[in-house]
């Protein structure tokens, strides 16, 4: 038990601090019953934030930024798990997302979203192992693009996924373009990417959203529903920011409302209270609000010790109030109502089996970072079945890949088929208090079919 135990910590710290990582697919199939187990056994999902099997005890992964070009480019697989397909090498995939930085929340929950779908499918599909190779991008364009290039001249992946900065995913844009690499992005939501011909590549698809996407609809909602008139809105001051105030600003004013103020703090603010001060001027009906992992945490505190919350409701997108930081959030985050593409507390019974999945390995429930993750995983893995793993016949993949389709947690998961970006329901929900004592965004109502070319 103590060895085990030693094990899910070492890996578990890895995941957060090596800056390379091969995922040994094969030995990872063995283990993960045992893993399950052993987690409600000990009911430690909560206590081991990321329980993922890195490289054996008697292999560690290197954790030098530039491990050698040798080792890099022919990863032995430890283990073969039994009854696996011989169908050649494995299918590698180079996952690319931010595991230090203002974003960090976000990039651990979508390798665990990722992850659980994989090994559900004992990381084998269309006949071939599945390695999965991850870098941390930081949040940060330009090492971003240095890592996908090392993934893919290095590592040789087959593909790339992950992405959860938009500064990110438009730097990788030509080169994924160029060197005719399938991107599969399961979160940066940079809406040219998609939404502007001129940008689209068909090498780039998008399992999350387009930033914007699930942000207009509550414009309608807020000002019909909720009744307010006058809005200021507040995000952090870059691409996507200002992309999803503007769509949610559009929708709001078409509606009849009015924005009264505009407030984009810096990505990674420590303190909002300026920014707080100026909001407190503006007298609104209500505060619409972007803002992600570190910074959301911070924000829905600051403005309810500011003393904001009792003067103007707080409405917004839902990374503002994510399950991952409910907790930390607390009382400060009760009666948000905001949009999003995803709530755990969705009574469909494929999302209820995927919170249970993901309950019984985390000990808590998933956000909308692990479903983003999850679909990831699961299209990818749905297109190598299509084409009976042949990864390497770029065009018979890409058209896979664009006819994915199946019932999700949130129901039909289908790219629109111009844009290569998905096509959301839209929840409203609020944030209140569960039969468990604990706070969960709860559903109040909901949209469907919404794309990336409706706003
Ligand atoms: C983005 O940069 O597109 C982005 C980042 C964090 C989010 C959503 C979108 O929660």
């Amino acid at each position: 038990m103590s060895e085990k135990r030693e094990l899910l910590t070492s890996t578990a710290l890895g995941m957060c601090c090596s800056r390379r990582q091969l995922l040994r697919g094969a030995l990872l199939a063995a283990l993960a019953p045992s893993l399950g187990a052993l987690l409600s056994a000990c009911g430690s999902g909560a206590a081991v934030p990321t329980p993922t099997v890195a490289a054996p005890a008697a292999t560690p992964t290197p954790p030098a930024a530039t491990p050698t070009p040798a080792a890099a480019a022919s990863p032995t697989v430890a283990a073969t798990p039994t009854g696996q397909a011989a169908a050649g090498e494995p299918v590698r995939i180079g996952v690319l997302l931010p595991y230090s930085g203002v974003y960090t929340a976000l990039g651990e929950n979508i390798t665990r979203g990722l992850e659980l779908y994989l090994e559900e499918i004992g990381y084998q599909a269309g006949g071939r192992t599945i390695e999965v190779y991850k870098e941390d991008d930081a949040a940060n364009p330009e090492v971003g693009l240095t890592k996908a290039r090392q993934l893919v001249e290095r590592d040789r992946v087959h593909l790339l996924a992950g992405i959860v900065h938009s500064g990110v995913a438009t730097a990788l844009r030509d080169f994924v373009d160029s060197q005719q690499i399938p991107l599969v992005i399961a979160n940066a939501g940079a809406a040219p990417l998609t939404r502007d011909p001129a940008q689209r590549s068909p090498y780039i698809f998008r399992v999350s959203f387009a930033n914007g996407q699930y942000e207009w609809p509550l414009g309608p909602y807020a000002h019909d529903s909720l009744g307010y008139a006058r809005v200021a809105v507040t995000a952090p001051d870059y691409s996507a920011g200002h992309e999803k105030a503007n769509a949610f600003k559009a929708a709001f004013q078409k509606a009849g409302g009015q924005i009264v103020d505009e407030v984009y703090p810096p990505l990674d603010t420590a303190d909002f209270g300026p920014f707080l001060q100026r909001l407190q001027q503006a007298q609104v009906d209500a505060v619409w609000a972007f803002f992600a992992g570190a910074d959301a945490v911070r924000f829905v505190q600051q403005y309810n010790d500011f003393g904001l919350k009792d003067q103007f409701p707080l409405i917004g997108a839902g990374d503002l109030v994510d399950e991952a930081y409910l907790g930390q959030q607390g009382d400060a985050a009760l009666d948000v109502v905001t949009s999003l593409h995803y709530t755990p507390q969705y009574d469909s019974p494929e999302n209820q089996a995927f919170v249970q999945r993901f309950r019984e390995k985390h000990g808590q429930v998933p956000n909308q970072f692990a479903y983003q993750g999850y679909l990831c995983a699961r299209v990818i893995a749905e297109a190598l079945n299509a084409v009976e793993g042949q990864v390497e016949d770029r065009e018979a993949f890409l058209s896979a890949l664009k006819q994915v389709q199946f019932t999700g947690p949130t129901g039909e998961f289908r790219f629109h088929p111009e844009t290569q970006n998905v096509v959301l329901t839209v929840f409203f929900r609020k944030v209140e208090r569960l039969a468990d004592g604990s706070l969960g965004n709860v559903v109040l109502d909901k949209v469907e079919g919404i794309d990336d070319l409706s706003f």
